[in-house]
């Protein structure tokens, strides 16, 4: 009877010990992977720009995004297409000229086609080109967004 005790102490004590060994043990996996940072997550996020509408065939409007850098946007026939308004030279804003058919930077006299290409001045000197920025449209709604890449 005694022996009978025993052993049943015993596989309590085994089951007990065992199956904390498990709780810590799953507790501690679910600590490490809460404090851990998660890596080769990329994130973006979508910033209404405005409705296809908006943005007529051949024009290019000015919008801003959430930090409120100035952006191009340039609606052709076949796509829309934004690029920043910031000059890759020395960051004076470059502005559309439509009876041209070009970007202009006053700044240093630079001129860059319907593309974002430099053709003038000292950004095509040194191959810099206008900065293109990720648009979208949701065909079904016709919404324009901003697509913003957030860092993790
Ligand atoms: S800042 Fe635009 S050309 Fe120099």
């Amino acid at each position: 009877m005694n022996q009978i005790k025993n052993r049943r102490s015993f596989l309590a004590k085994l089951f007990m010990g065992v199956g904390s060994i498990l709780a810590y043990g799953a507790f501690a996996v679910k600590g490490l992977l809460f404090l851990s940072p998660k890596r080769g997550i990329k994130a973006t996020k979508k910033i209404f720009v405005g409705t296809i509408d908006q943005f007529k065939t051949g024009s290019v409007e000015t919008v801003h995004g959430l930090t409120g850098q100035e952006i191009l946007v340039q609606r052709t026939q076949e796509t829309i297409k934004g690029f920043s308004a910031t000059c890759p030279h020395l960051g004076c804003k470059v502005h559309w000229e439509s009876d041209k058919d070009r970007f202009f930077c006053p700044c240093h006299g630079a001129v860059f086609d319907s593309d974002g290409q430099a053709i003038t001045g000292p950004p095509a000197d040194a191959g810099q080109n206008m900065t293109t920025v990720d648009l979208g449209v949701d065909d079904s709604s016709g919404i324009v967004y901003l697509q913003e890449k957030i860092s993790a």
